[in-house]
């Protein structure tokens, strides 16, 4: 599986990574539809921006949930830092994750290289007036038991800015995505069912462009049929050794 995936990679210079919630858990962060997914034990059509708009007791459970969250906590493993090690190595434009951990950026990758497309755990704003206050503001007023907290400025309805269903995702990180579409040569999706739209058009792009798609899961994700090679294993084992065989 190494070898042929290495070799598929093997003349490719801008390779694009594109990550989801499978290179996170072994940082003990639950995917959404794996085995032992979030979504196996929650219904995902309640975590609706329209809800969190107008229910101020799903508010504060989702503060609650989130301020008690792995996300915050969690570390990096050594998949995040093989994504960065490759980006490093001067073979990758840079990393779209559908992840909102921030974990990425703790392994070192940096801003330039690193796309966001479903937001991030770790930044709030108002709804109303887009002030930023930061989380640790937050959690400190929530942990003194301002269980809706509200916006200094005037008043608005605070939320992380993590997307939620039926919320736009962030026009400047799509752009970004897209420009790296047309950029890459090859495309390395890590730990993402592939299930999810518009988020997955993004790897899809460069394959449509022509280019190859390997895939390191756990597991089949919706478009096996399309990849040059697949690497079916922990993304903390297995993407090292590739990024290693493919860097040798
Ligand atoms: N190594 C490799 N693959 C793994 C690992 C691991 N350690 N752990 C889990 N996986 C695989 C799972 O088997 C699954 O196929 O990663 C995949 C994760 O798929 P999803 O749970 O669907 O996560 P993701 O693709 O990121 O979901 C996309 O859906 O609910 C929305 O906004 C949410 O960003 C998320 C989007």
């Amino acid at each position: 599986m190494i070898e042929r995936a290495a070799e598929a990679l093997s003349t490719s210079r801008r390779i694009l990574v594109f990550t989801g919630a499978g290179i996170s858990t072994e940082s003990g962060i639950p995917d959404f539809r794996g085995p032992q997914g979030l979504w196996k034990r929650f219904d995902p059509s309640d975590y609706t921006y329209n809800r969190y708009l107008t229910d101020r007791e799903f508010r504060e459970q989702s503060w609650k949930r989130h301020f008690e969250s792995p996300y915050l906590s969690a570390v990096p493993n050594d998949a995040h830092r093989a994504v960065t090690l490759l980006w490093e190595s001067g073979r990758s434009i840079g990393c779209v994750t559908q992840n909102i951990d921030g974990l990425h950026a703790a392994a070192g990758l940096p801003n330039r290289a690193l796309v966001e497309v479903h937001g991030n755990a770790h930044t709030a704003h108002c709804i109303s007036c887009g002030a930023e206050p930061t989380l640790s503001d937050i959690e400190q007023r929530w942990r003194s038991g301002d269980t809706d907290p509200r916006c200094g400025s005037c008043g608005g309805i605070l939320k992380t800015k993590i997307v939620y269903f039926g919320e736009d995702l962030p026009t400047e990180a799509i752009a970004r995505a897209w420009r790296m579409t047309e950029d890459a040569d090859a495309v390395l999706v890590v730990g993402s069912s592939l299930c999810v739209y518009p988020a997955a058009f993004i790897p899809l792009d460069v394959v449509d462009r022509g280019h190859p798609l390997v895939i390191v899961n756990q597991g089949a994700t919706d478009h096996d049929f399309r990849a040059a090679a697949l690497i079916d294993g922990p993304a903390a084992t297995v993407l090292p050794l590739l990024i290693d065989r493919l860097l040798a």
